[in-house]
């Protein structure tokens, strides 16, 4: 099973969050065979993607280290587990902007599991085995690591990253060294995947998959890399 896991960070109104799935709607697999197709918007577009494609799994960006309760602003695993299968935790954003650190980072992936939900546990160069190591090895198994260096992320000129891919080659080297080291449900690749790249990626035998963010926002490049990722998965 390979993943193509969208991840649609901090954007879209709800109005913007509708145009975008009246444009996919028509064209839109939400289950196959061998992919496991998964989208991650905004908690406050869950509702919307849940009314529109049942069918389709979700994912949360982020969840409280905490459980329920006397915690204003954050979002529980209790609160999420009918709406979400999946939670992004670590993002190196969430790590940056949040402050989120290898401790936050593990209660929420405690709560996450506590809940049944699926981690996809972002980590990069530096702080993989440290990050990893907190994890219980029973856990292991049921978490989705995502390699992702922070300098591959997409955003405009002059910010974290500017567009370019890690090379297939440090991505699978990557991925061999977490899977030597631990026994996760699957390693995956993060950071400026799109149309024009996602079959280099998950066509490796390693990497069991990607998770592409701002190519997720346009439809067109979201129908595109579906189309391509399950023929990929097809002749495999
Ligand atoms: P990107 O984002 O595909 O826009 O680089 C990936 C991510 O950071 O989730």
């Amino acid at each position: 099973m390979k993943y193509l896991i969208g991840n649609w960070k901090s954007n879209f109104s709800t109005h913007e969050a509708q145009e975008w799935i009246e444009a996919v709607k028509p064209n839109m697999r939400t289950v196959t065979d061998k992919l496991e197709i998964v989208l991650c918007p905004s908690f406050i577009h869950l509702l919307l993607f849940k009314l529109n494609f049942p069918n389709l799994q979700l994912g949360a960006q982020t969840i409280s280290p905490f459980g329920s309760g006397t915690y204003t602003g954050f979002t529980s695993s209790y609160m999420l587990k009918e709406m979400v299968s999946y939670v992004i935790v670590g993002h190196s954003e969430r790590r940056t902007y949040a402050k989120e650190s290898i401790s936050d980072v593990d209660n929420q992936v405690i709560q996450a599991l506590d809940m049944g939900l699926t981690p996809i546990i972002a980590v990069d160069k530096e702080n993989w085995f440290a990050q990893l190591s907190l994890i219980n090895k029973d856990d292991m198994s049921k978490c989705i690591i995502m390699y992702e260096p922070p300098e591959a992320i997409s955003e405009p000129v002059g910010k974290i990253g500017q567009g370019t891919p890690a090379p297939v080659e440090e991505v699978v080297d990557m991925i061999r060294k977490i899977k030597d080291e631990f026994t996760p449900k699957a390693a995956i690749y993060g950071g400026s995947v799109k149309s024009h790249n996602i079959k280099i990626f998950i066509e490796q035998n390693e990497i069991d998959g990607v998770l592409p963010g701002s190519a997720s926002l346009d439809s067109a490049e979201w129908l595109k890399m579906i189309q391509i990722a399950i023929q990929v998965v097809s002749n495999q």
